[in-house]
């Protein structure tokens, strides 16, 4: 036993997985060895989920049954909706609300505790993931005063979660780059949330609960809430007609960090924020409205110019996925909420795997406090 201390567990080696391979070197970034340009451009999210729960892209004939059963398990029960209305009424966070109404569906789930295989963890992980974008689209609804859609089978996974949002069917375009942008977040390794739960996986508890913990570990501003933050600063910038290198050098003279910028594995550009930057500029020429973009250039031109990429802290994908959220009209504080959307596809394989040669996790602290204390009872205290 090593008793050597790995802060952050960095670089640290816990499992054997074939789910999803980073190269940070080179910003190279696989889904069981297809390389992620190639999903995002070629296959839907639909497909990639059906890639990482059973081991190979689907038929066309095993896509479409796939499709048809993840799209029959979109209803929610009332009570959920319920829940739903009164978290927004008090005025709660998305995540959070999230992350409450996920760990209420599993009441809805006759499976849920009797889960302790491979394919069970799959099939309520495919009503976990059916249903996540009926209760944000709910919540949504309830939080601008409007009644929440019902699902539409016929739509596809994107595309039925912009009509619940909006009540309107959403073009082509604005489907596929949602699309495109789920495929993107789908997987990443053991990052904090994945590891959050595949932990609690490890201990043979339903994965509504390890869904529930991702859920939690990705809201936080070091994680999954940094695309929210990307967004805030260009609409802090935006609202104080700043030049955006100038707000980047007061944030940096102020000691404080870039969102969107760094990341622990990645020493070079993300390959998805390349995907996303490439998709913005898309939006842009046909929109005219280049103004995020113009930002973003900007920041990245000038950080580049400051030597920050060449010592690796480079664009990650939240640099860029902000801005073509706003692209598609999907409010800001949604941003983190549709990453766990995405992402628990992720988590449920990673659970789903690890559980099928499942050892519990368990690591330990080096012991740094007193010895020997003597114990005073309390009313001598
Ligand atoms: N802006 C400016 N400097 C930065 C940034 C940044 N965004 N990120 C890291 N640095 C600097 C640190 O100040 C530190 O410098 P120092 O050695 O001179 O003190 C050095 O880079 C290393 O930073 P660490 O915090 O040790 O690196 P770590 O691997 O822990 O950080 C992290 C990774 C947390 C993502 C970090 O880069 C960060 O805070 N980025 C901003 C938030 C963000 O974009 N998060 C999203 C990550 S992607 C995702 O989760 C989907």
């Amino acid at each position: 036993m090593t008793d050597e201390l790995k802060r952050g567990l960095e670089g640290v080696l816990v499992a054997e997985s074939d789910l999803s391979y980073v190269d940070g070197e080179v910003g190279k970034l696989v889904y069981r060895g297809y390389d992620i340009e190639d999903l995002a451009r070629g296959a839907s999210y639909e497909e990639v989920l059906y890639l990482l729960w059973h081991g190979s892209l689907p038929t066309a004939a095993e896509l479409d049954a796939f499709a048809a059963d993840l799209a029959a398990e979109r209803e929610v029960d009332d009570d959920v909706i319920e829940t739903v209305r009164a978290l927004a009424d008090a005025g709660e966070r998305p995540m959070a609300a999230l992350r409450t109404a996920t760990s209420m569906l599993s009441a809805y789930d006759d499976e849920a505790d009797e889960a302790d295989d491979g394919e069970a963890t799959i099939r309520q992980g495919r009503r976990i993931t059916a249903k996540i974008p009926t209760v944000l689209a709910a919540f949504e609804r309830v939080r601008q005063g409007a009644e929440p859609v019902a699902p539409d089978p016929d739509l596809s996974h994107a595309g039925n979660f912009l009509y619940m949002l909006t009540g309107t069917e959403p073009d082509a375009v604005s489907e596929e780059t949602f699309d495109m942008a789920l495929t993107l977040h789908a997987d990443h390794g053991l990052n904090a949330s994945t590891f959050t739960a595949m932990v609690i996986g490890s201990t043979m508890a339903d994965v509504y609960s390890g869904v529930t913990g991702g859920i939690g570990a990705l809201s936080g501003p070091l994680h999954g809430g940094a695309n929210q933050d990307v967004m805030e600063v260009l609409h802090e910038i935006d609202a104080s007609s700043k030049d955006p290198v100038q707000w980047v050098k007061d944030k940096r003279d102020g000691g404080g960090r870039i969102p969107g910028f760094g990341h622990r594995v990645y020493k070079v550009k993300d390959p998805r924020a390349n995907i996303l930057e490439e998709k913005l500029r898309d939006l842009a020429d046909s929109s005219g409205d280049t103004k995020w973009l113009d930002y973003t250039t900007a920041i990245e031109e000038y950080l580049t110019d400051q030597g920050l990429v060449e010592k690796g802290i480079a664009p990650n994908v939240d640099f860029y996925s902000g801005s073509v959220y706003d692209s598609l009209g999907i409010p800001v504080d949604m941003y983190t909420p549709i990453f766990a959307m995405s992402r628990a596809g992720g988590w449920i394989a990673h659970v789903a795997e690890y559980q099928e040669d499942n050892r519990l996790i368990r690591p330990r602290a080096r012991y740094t406090g007193p010895e020997d204390a003597e114990f005073v009872p309390l009313d001598e205290r």
